[in-house]
């Protein structure tokens, strides 16, 4: 498969329309400055390849995607446990919805959504002491970047603006499902979805998954089975109420992020990260997703 030739083809298919449909991320103000035309991707492969179009040397903030590296990390140590704070069902509901919460009596429906993210990196920051930390440093060491960074304007300026997750954080602690101060659980928080990421940086993390677990190192993270269920996840919970489109459109489990990130995982093949921040109404990459669709579709690879 000539996977240069096809992440041009799929580049030139999303080019035309770049930044001519949604919007930025413009509730986190420092987001609102990212050019909505904006568009990078790259595809890591388990060869050790790394395929690379538009811009994807560039760093971005990666937002809900480091939700599925919170997880990476939890999971292991936490095992099946975790699961009594945090479901595995598609919210069906926008990411940052407080109403569901209510409902479930402080459980959210899963991982990937705000209040799951907040529970997670509750769960993480127990376990090591610093969560945004652990995760910065699972991340420079799968991508093999030392200088991926927090970008601390951003998280500022989310802080700065967070009602609504400090809403889901107290309403769950109330609930009794935080174990740390919703402070510092709101600002480990803030701090992790600031990473700043390229999508070269990002498809190589990502290959953790491709190997079923196996750091870069050929250490073992996740066993197997665990890479399984989290990818499980990502291709039903990985992108909000979309996931169901997007699983249609894309046959590749992903979880994106309001910075315009998407991370999928191409079975036997390797990672893909795209970057474009222009979103549609529920918060996805239009770019990356029509990228990855015409990319899935040209080469006939997927899941399925
Ligand atoms: O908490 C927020 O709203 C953002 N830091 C992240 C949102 C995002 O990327 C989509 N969430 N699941």
């Amino acid at each position: 498969m000539d996977w240069q030739r096809l992440l041009d083809q799929a580049y030139a298919h999303v080019a035309p329309s770049l930044g001519q449909r949604g919007r930025v991320a413009d509730y986190i103000p420092a987001l609102a400055q990212v050019p909505a035309h904006a568009f990078g991707a790259a595809l890591a492969t388990l060869d050790g390849e790394c395929h690379e179009v538009g811009e994807a040397g560039k760093p971005f903030s990666i937002q809900s995607v480091s939700k599925l590296f919170a997880l990476i990390l939890a999971l292991p140590v936490q095992g099946e446990a975790l699961w009594t704070r945090v479901g595995k069902e598609p919210s069906g509901n926008p990411f940052n919805s407080l109403v569901q919460l209510e409902y479930e009596q402080g459980i959210p429906r899963n991982p990937f959504i705000n209040a799951g993210a907040l529970v997670v990196t509750d769960i993480l920051q127990t376990q090591t002491g610093g969560a945004s930390a652990a995760i910065l440093d699972l991340l420079r060491t799968e991508s093999g970047n030392f200088e991926v960074a927090v970008d601390v304007a951003v998280a500022a300026s989310e802080a700065a603006e967070g009602n609504r997750n400090a809403a889901l954080a107290h309403f769950m602690a109330s609930c009794g499902n935080l174990r740390n101060p919703v402070e510092l659980v709101l600002g480990e928080y803030f701090r992790q979805c600031a990473l700043a990421l390229s999508c070269r940086d990002l498809a190589k993390a990502g290959l953790l998954l491709a190997r079923h677990g196996l750091r870069a190192d050929g250490t073992p993270l996740l066993t197997r089975s665990e890479a399984k269920r989290i990818q499980a996840l990502m291709m039903t919970c990985g992108t909000y109420d979309a996931a169901g489109e997007v699983a249609y459109r894309l046959g590749l489990p992903c979880k994106s992020g309001v910075g315009g990130g998407l991370l999928a995982i191409l079975p036997g093949v390797g990672a893909l990260a795209t970057w474009g921040p222009a979103l549609d109404e529920k918060g996805n990459s239009i770019a990356g997703v029509d990228f990855l669709d015409h990319l899935t579709t040209q080469s006939g690879r997927s899941v399925f």
